[in-house]
């Protein structure tokens, strides 16, 4: 059978279903595997099942002469060197679609967290310092009607402007000339200095790439509104962090919310831990039971297929 390295236990039953057909060697830790103990289980592996936290370089590739598919467990894939796996003749798949509108949801809930404050309402009411009704207390922003700017116009994308005609928002975004709004979803294209010049909230959607890292910087967060909410749930490379750090603390801009860092997890004493007006999660933009299930499925498809020589169902392109 072939040998396949699962670099971490997944939801549902999928590598189950793969250790029928491969001889899956299971990463037991909770962590991920050290890059060396990752590259030496993959070095006499035929598929690997990896994670966003797994770096497969062009070193790896090369140290793993038997390897057909590198199969990652997420829509992004800046984990993995894929033109040294194309090169090799390595099948690189992810799982695009599947977490479309989990992620879409999240997003939508840390605009709507960071608009309102909500952290720190529930943190203000269980330290006790909840006294009276109080009219200028934790007031936010309002998000109805507001003026949603989209970065990257993808699927996910797209599944937040659906979102937002339900909070009658206007919608602008930017990305590549070929995406366009569903049919009944109102969105106008602009180019990314109006959206940014223009929008109450601006929420990211680009995957990580050389041409996206960094594109929010300095120049791109002053170009934004003061009353501005900036929300991540792509990759956390895509934003300056040290940037968006003094632009919190400079009122550049009034809030962020974020589901993914530039190093995560975040380290302790970073200066975005002690940033103001910053909704902080830990990367969960896919965390539901049933995607999280749907993601790991379809890997071990993607896996199988690389296995057995066949073009994967969801092909990195
Ligand atoms: C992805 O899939 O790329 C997300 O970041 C994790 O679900």
């Amino acid at each position: 059978m072939p040998r396949v390295f699962a670099t971490r236990k997944l939801p549902g039953a999928a590598l189950e279903r793969l250790a029928r057909d491969a001889d899956v060697d299971l990463w037991p830790g909770d962590m991920p595997p050290p890059y060396e103990e990752l590259r030496r289980r993959c070095a006499d592996a035929n598929g690997v099942i990896s994670l966003l936290t797994d770096r497969i370089d062009a070193a790896l590739i090369a140290a793993a002469p038997r390897l057909r598919v590198v199969s990652n467990v997420a829509v992004g894939y800046d984990n993995i060197d894929v033109a040294a796996a194309r090169s090799r003749g390595v099948a690189v798949g992810n799982t695009p679609g599947v977490l479309t509108e989990t992620t879409a949801d999240l997003a939508f809930a840390l605009l709507l967290a960071a608009a309102r404050r909500i952290v720190e309402a529930e943190r203000f009411v269980r330290d006790g310092r909840w006294q009276t009704w109080d009219p200028s207390l934790l007031l936010g922003y309002d998000v109805h009607g507001a003026t949603l700017g989209i970065v990257g116009f993808g699927q996910i994308g797209r599944a937040v402007a659906r979102r937002a005609q339900g909070f009658g928002m206007r919608v602008l975004y930017a990305g590549r000339h070929d995406a366009a709004p569903e049919p009944g979803v109102a969105a106008e294209r602009v180019p990314l200095d109006a959206l940014l010049r223009a929008s109450d909230f601006v929420s990211l959607h680009v995957p990580l790439t050389a041409e996206t890292a960094h594109m929010i910087g300095e120049a791109q967060l002053r170009a934004m509104k003061r009353t501005a909410v900036l929300v991540n749930t792509a990759r956390g490379g895509v934003i300056d962090q040290a940037a968006l750090v003094r632009a919190l603390e400079q009122g550049v801009i009034a809030a962020a919310g974020l589901d993914v860092a530039e190093v995560e997890p975040v380290p302790a004493g970073d200066a975005l831990l002690r940033a103001p007006n910053v909704t902080l999660l830990p990367h969960i933009g896919s965390a539901s039971h049933a995607t999280r299930e749907r993601m790991a499925s379809i890997a071990v498809d993607n896996c199988l297929a690389g296995l057995r020589g066949e073009p994967l169902p969801f092909p990195v392109v």
